[in-house]
């Protein structure tokens, strides 16, 4: 009923119809709701499908968005190959969000660094890899630094691309880049982004560069991640929005990892697509599957 009062008037944002009783009410419900709820939405969540045998390999496995991914991919029994250019940082990441012991036949671990050209792929038969997965990124640690996102977002995922379709050119690639780089200079509250080494457009020229590969694709461009916690799915539901449609909202890391996993598991529905992501609030809860549909493919041209 509390739900009912509020009407969606963007992407990202809510106006009350009623008074801020309301509004006061439904911040304590939901409140409540999470504190009640979740453990047990986070353990229960079903696999999408069962996937043995298959192996994902995942670049940036120990970053906040990275070990998530693992996570989800693991719970849906696909076995991950996890890459970070630090073994035991990686590791610890990965155990900080999954049983280790519950899962440790499905994950191995490898190191390597975006700046070389590596040779990563040699050690799996090319027919076992479901997918490769790229979350990588300049993080905030090296803000000074303005030559990350070059080096990072776009060298760094250029590498990963040419290596991957070195070794299978049929293998789905899954890219993470951002909302706003379909118009780094112009799409406005995300192109101030930008104003990190240019961050948004060298996203930009990885995706470009993907799609010109004629690698299968999947590109996923999220809100921001820094607001939503884990539980912000309680509240938020997840929309998927087609290419250059979105310049504000947020989405949780959780819930970028689950369409990543959802891409995965459906490639039939998420190839060749870029796809905008960000939670509403109070939103109804859509499958992915449905949201897919709506998402057109992507020609390779562009
Ligand atoms: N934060 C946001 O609001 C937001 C919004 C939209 C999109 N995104 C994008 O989403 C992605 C994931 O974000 P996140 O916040 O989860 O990132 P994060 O926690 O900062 O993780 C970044 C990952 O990139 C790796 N990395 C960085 N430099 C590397 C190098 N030279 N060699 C190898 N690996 C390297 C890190 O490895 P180490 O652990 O070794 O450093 C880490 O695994 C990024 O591409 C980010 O730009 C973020």
């Amino acid at each position: 009923m509390t739900r009912a009062c509020f009407v969606e008037i963007g992407y990202s944002s809510y106006k009350p119809c009623c008074g801020k009783k309301h509004i006061l009410f439904t911040s304590y419900f939901i409140r409540f709701q999470r504190f009640c709820c979740s453990n047990v939405q986070l353990s229960t969540r079903k696999p999408i499908i069962s996937a043995s045998g298959e192996t994902v390999v995942v670049f940036g496995g120990s970053g906040r968005l990275g070990r998530r991914v693992v996570g989800e991919l693991v719970k849906q029994n696909y076995r991950v190959a996890v890459g970070g250019r630090n073994l035991e940082r990686t590791k610890r990441a990965v155990q900080e969000r999954i049983d280790t012991t519950q899962y440790s036949n499905l994950l191995e671990y490898f190191e390597w660094n975006v700046n070389e050209q590596g040779r990563w792929f040699e050690r799996w038969s090319s027919d076992t890899v479901k997918a490769v997965v790229a979350v990588i990124g300049a993080s905030g640690k090296s803000l000074l630094d303005v030559t990350q996102p070059y080096k990072i977002d776009y060298l760094g995922n250029r590498r990963l691309i040419d290596a991957t379709r070195a070794w299978n050119p049929n293998c789905p690639f899954i890219l993470v880049t951002s909302l706003g780089t379909g118009k780094p200079f112009t799409g406005f509250p995300a192109a101030l982004l930008n104003l990190y080494g240019g961050i948004l457009y060298w996203k930009g020229q990885s995706e470009k560069y993907l799609i010109q590969s004629g690698l299968p694709f999947t590109i996923i461009r999220p809100g921001g991640l820094e607001r939503a916690k884990d539980d912000f799915g309680f509240d938020h539901k997840i929309r998927l929005y087609p290419p250059n449609t979105q310049f504000s909202g947020s989405v949780s890391r959780l819930q970028i990892a689950q369409v990543i996993a959802d891409a995965i598991a459906t490639p039939e529905l998420s190839l060749d697509k870029i796809v905008e992501v960000t939670a509403l609030f109070g939103a109804k809860e859509i499958p992915l599957h449905e949201q897919w549909k709506r998402i057109s493919v992507v020609t390779k041209r562009q």
